[in-house]
């Protein structure tokens, strides 16, 4: 258990964080951060003045605090629209940010399209850990992933270990998910690991999929698999376009705090997680999606895969999708 788990952003992702982490016994205090709701300057001032009152961040901690009794469990829980919520935190999970959001016509923006807004918000992030809690544990989850980590690493310069994001974790559970629903076994029998960019280029590796530690295509054929591999990388999507408002956010916490408890009890699992490459994979100074180690230092060790042709290829144009956004990132960063 540690002192403090730091939240920021309390969103659909933030409230199962909240719960969850007082259910399962991760932290005596949580932190909560959010600023909403804002002001609007062109509200009247009654209006203004209500809500000054409000946020989200103490309403949702005030929340699980009085079901505690209930679950029988302690924990303090403080909320706050600023950043001193966060204050002496040993992990903090990121879940800042705009969500994709189906359009009125059913069409989503991309994760991509999300960075401008996102970018501003991960400045005022970084600006929260470094003047509170600079040398917690970071767990990113907000999107477009890979990019806002990077952006992360820039403003707060981590060593390697302590910044990693959240992705390989919830794609790799959905190939999984859809592996075992088409052979009809149980998911917990399913091993899978999905490499590269938290975008439609995701490589789900067939090479690495077993079942009960069998190839996996003694199970399925290669035209399901193919199926399931393309469902995968679109699998974000197909739960916007469903909701309608906003992303999944049970199955991203959940993936989130699988990565902290391997920290917080030092399991070590090997889970594929996004990481600052430096040579690994032949990438350079990029996050990227791939297994390591996750132990009480946050990332003990990244693990190389031996690839057949085309999963290498596949990664390396996922890479090229991630550069790609992590370049946008710099440039509008020069001009925030
Ligand atoms: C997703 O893939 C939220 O990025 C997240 O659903």
């Amino acid at each position: 258990m540690l002192k403090k788990i730091g939240l920021i952003g309390g969103g659909y992702i933030g409230g199962v964080l909240a719960q969850e982490i007082a259910q399962r016994r991760l932290a005596r205090e949580v932190g909560l951060v959010d600023p909403a709701p804002m002001v609007n300057p062109s509200d009247p001032e009654e209006r203004q003045a209500v809500t000054r009152k409000q946020s989200v961040a103490i309403g949702k901690c005030l929340d699980i605090a009085e079901g505690l009794p209930t679950i029988a469990r302690d924990i303090t829980l403080v909320g706050s629209k600023d950043y001193s919520s966060l204050k002496g935190a040993e992990l903090v999970i990121n879940t800042a940010g705009v969500p994709r959001k189906a359009r009125p016509d059913g069409t989503f923006p991309s994760r991509e399209e999300l960075l401008a807004i996102n970018l501003k918000v991960t400045i005022q992030v970084a600006k929260g850990i470094q003047e509170n809690c600079p040398d917690a544990i970071v767990i990113s989850v907000a999107n477009p992933l890979d990019a806002i980590v990077y952006t992360l690493d820039k403003r707060l310069n981590p060593p390697k270990n302590k910044l990693v994001g959240m992705a390989g974790v919830l794609d790799s559970g959905r190939y999984r998910y859809f592996v075992a629903e088409a052979a009809r076994v149980s998911v917990d029998n399913v091993n899978a690991i999905v490499l590269g960019g938290h975008g439609d280029d995701m490589v789900p590796v067939r090479s690495s999929c077993q079942i009960a530690g069998i190839p996996v295509e003694k199970f399925l054929d290669a035209a399901t698999l193919a199926a399931i591999e393309a469902r995968t990388r679109k699998a974000g999507g197909e739960v916007v376009g469903l909701l309608g408002f906003g992303s999944a956010f049970v199955s991203p916490a959940w993936a989130a705090l699988e990565m902290a408890e391997s920290i917080i009890f030092d399991r070590r699992k090997i889970l594929p997680v996004c990481a600052k490459l430096e040579g690994e994979y032949g990438v350079h100074g990029l996050f990227v999606g791939v297994p390591a180690i996750l132990g009480r230092n946050g990332i003990e060790k990244i693990i190389e895969l031996d690839l057949t042709d085309e999963e290498k290829a596949a990664l390396d144009k996922s890479v090229a999708g991630v550069k790609k956004t992590c370049d946008e990132a710099n440039g509008m960063l020069a001009t925030l």
